[in-house]
């Protein structure tokens, strides 16, 4: 959920650790601090309220500079955002630290620090890490092992980087359930909590695993696992470069992303499809064999990877005629299960870190599942190293909070998982040839759904005064008018709620009045007669509708009434599709009210805590 960047270099680390923390803004953007280590070994600080943008401004104001450092962009857990909760903490003078996670057993750590004289300035869980390294340090005067001793007392998640005045050039990192990767430059090594950060220094990472801890120096590197043997683990080459996270010509970097979903989900696509057939390899070489077994699909997720999930609840009981259940992760991994037999547990993330969708992994493996499969778009994420199997979205980076072409690069994987469970049920060879004919045609009606953007940016300038909305769909579109609103209360602040258009005669009708745009996604199914008769109730109530709807259905706009034609699709697929308006919608609506549309309020990309 906080960024850290660290570096231990023969040039000034400064602009790495700016740079650095920039790319991590995502991450979260209460507040932003580093500590440059000298020659000497003394420890300069400096932290800002505010976004990164402030520190910066801080720096150039009172220059400084260092060989060693570490910085940190926070998203507030333990304490409001000030200056005194920002990172890094420092105790004594003497020890630095940045944090990433929640240490749980902080309260009792704190008294008993107290009882040992230290004094605390923060309301962080993360000082008393600090000045619990600081008191190891006294016994051990070594680094390394007072990180070792101090970890060894936390309970929580952490990712550390840790420097010390009396240790010159040293860097210490531990990683235990928040992410953490080293960067592997020529003489000089990096650490940061995700590869984003370090892309323009380098393309070389290890991902540090659960309970190791690193000992850096620029020209040396030390990984110690939870036992604290030393242990050897893999340098991987990243195939990202610097640029894979610039906002090109766009104004944000959602607007970048919703526009490059034809092409994100043609690679999400891409060698997966056989001539009439999804390919089961896809899966990797452990599926072929197992699917066979497959009964029943438990998904857990969460916000917009919960919506997926939510879709293709409806896509594996209709098409693959296999009983599937969806959860959100942070209820999941705490409720008591009973798991039917030949169960596959499956999650879905764009980040691969959020940690209540990882913990219930974590408790999945011990509850009878048959294998756990993971639907992600970050290769080196914890849920993919810890999946028995995955299926990678390949949506390229997403740096807009708000998730949009993970979400319907998802949507696409999942169909692809559809099909390769449910050809041993319900799919026949028919239907699957179907399928991926509809899934080829997906980019290019995606791109032509984004041509309605104009008339949407018009539309948006009758939400952007109001202060509620409705969004209605029936059936496997009930979950896109979720996501939908979800898109519009995450960057407009607009409260925007959801319902299957069926339900509202049964309460929420009674908010309808003209004041209260209502829109709705109306495909070409099954349901669109009984939808149109629940937009009907709407109308007779004063209510404002506003209609994304399959061109040849023929509706037509009236008074009250307003339709806007999308391309025909399959059935199938229309989830996708109808995603784009309602994307589109929200975005625009955001940049008239004039909200930080990258980084809404309060929120932060990836929710690596509880
Ligand atoms: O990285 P994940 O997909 O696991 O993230 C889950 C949610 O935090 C995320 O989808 C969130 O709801 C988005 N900000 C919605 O746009």
């Amino acid at each position: 959920m906080c960024g850290i960047v660290g570096a231990a270099a023969e040039r000034d680390v400064t602009p790495i650790l700016l740079e650095g923390l920039k790319r991590l803004e995502y991450r979260g953007y209460d507040s932003a601090g580093l500590v440059l280590q000298d020659e000497t070994g003394l420890l300069r600080r400096v932290r800002t309220t505010g976004k990164v943008a402030r520190l910066q401004e801080a720096l150039a104001a009172n220059p400084a500079s260092g060989r060693c450092g570490i910085a940190h962009t926070r998203w507030a857990t333990h304490g409001a955002p000030s200056d005194r909760n920002a990172h890094p903490h420092v105790s004594r003078d003497e020890v630095a630290i940045v944090h990433n996670g929640i240490i749980e057993n902080y309260e009792a750590l704190r008294e008993r620090l107290r009882t040992l004289g230290y004094q605390f300035e923060s309301e962080t869980d993360t000082e008393v890490a600090c000045h619990l390294i600081h008191a190891h340090y006294e016994r051990t005067h070594d680094l390394l092992a007072a990180v070792q001793a101090a970890v060894a007392e936390l309970d929580g998640a952490y990712a550390l980087g840790v420097v010390c005045s009396r240790e010159p050039g040293r860097l210490v990192a531990a990683r235990k359930g928040s992410p953490l990767v080293i960067g592997i430059g020529l003489g000089e090594h990096f650490i940061a909590s995700d590869v984003f950060a370090l892309l323009p220094v380098t393309q070389r990472f290890i991902f540090l695993e659960e309970g190791d801890i690193a000992d850096i120096r620029r020209e040396s590197l030390a990984i110690y696992d939870r036992s604290g043997s030393g242990v050897e683990r893999a340098v991987r080459t990243s195939e990202l470069t610097a640029d894979a996270a610039d906002r090109g010509p766009y104004r944000h970097f959602m607007l970048k992303e919703i526009h490059e979903q034809p092409r994100a989900i043609a690679e999400t696509l891409e060698a997966r499809l056989g001539e009439d057939r999804v390919l089961e390899a896809a899966f990797g070489p452990k599926a072929a064999q197992l699917f066979q077994t497959i009964k029943r699909v438990q998904i857990v997720a969460c916000g917009t990877s919960y919506h997926a999930g939510s879709v293709a609840r409806y896509w594996f009981e209709t098409y693959a005629g296999l009983p599937c259940d969806v959860e959100v992760a942070s209820e999941f991994r705490y409720r008591p299960h009973v798991v039917s037999p030949d169960t596959l547990f499956v999650t879905i993330s764009q980040s691969g870190e959020t940690a209540d969708t990882l913990a219930a992994l974590r408790e999945a493996k011990s509850l009878g599942y048959s294998a756990s499969l993971a639907i992600c778009n970050v290769p080196e994420s914890s849920l993919v190293r810890e999946s028995d199997l995955t299926l990678m979205t390949r949506a390229g980076p997403e740096i807009g909070v708000a998730s949009t072409k993970a979400f319907t690069t998802q949507l696409t994987a999942l169909l692809l998982l559809v099909a390769a469970l449910g050809r041993h049920h319900k799919l026949d060879q028919a239907a699957e040839q179907q399928l991926v004919q509809a899934l080829r045609q997906v980019p290019g009606l995606v791109e032509q759904a984004l041509q309605l953007e104009s008339h949407i940016e018009t539309l948006a300038e009758r939400f952007a005064d109001k202060h509620h909305t409705l969004f209605l769909g029936r059936g496997v579109q009930y979950p896109i008018a979720q996501e939908g609103a979800l898109k519009l209360k995450e960057i407009s602040y607009i409260h925007a709620e959801a319902y299957p258009a069926g339900e509202l005669k049964h309460g929420p009708l009674a908010l309808v009045d003209d004041t209260m745009p209502v829109v709705a996604v109306a495909p070409r199914d099954d349901l669109v007669e009984t939808l149109k008769s629940n937009l009907q109730e709407v109308r007779a109530r004063g209510g404002v509708l506003y209609v994304f709807a399959d061109e040849t259905l023929g509706m037509a706009s009236e008074d009250g009434y307003e339709v806007f034609n999308m391309p025909a699709a399959a059935e199938i697929v229309a989830p996708i599709l109808y995603t784009i308006p309602l994307q589109l919608l929200a975005y625009h609506v955001a940049v008239l009210k004039g909200t930080d549309v990258d980084q809404p309020r309060n929120l932060a990309k990836s929710v690596t805590v509880e």
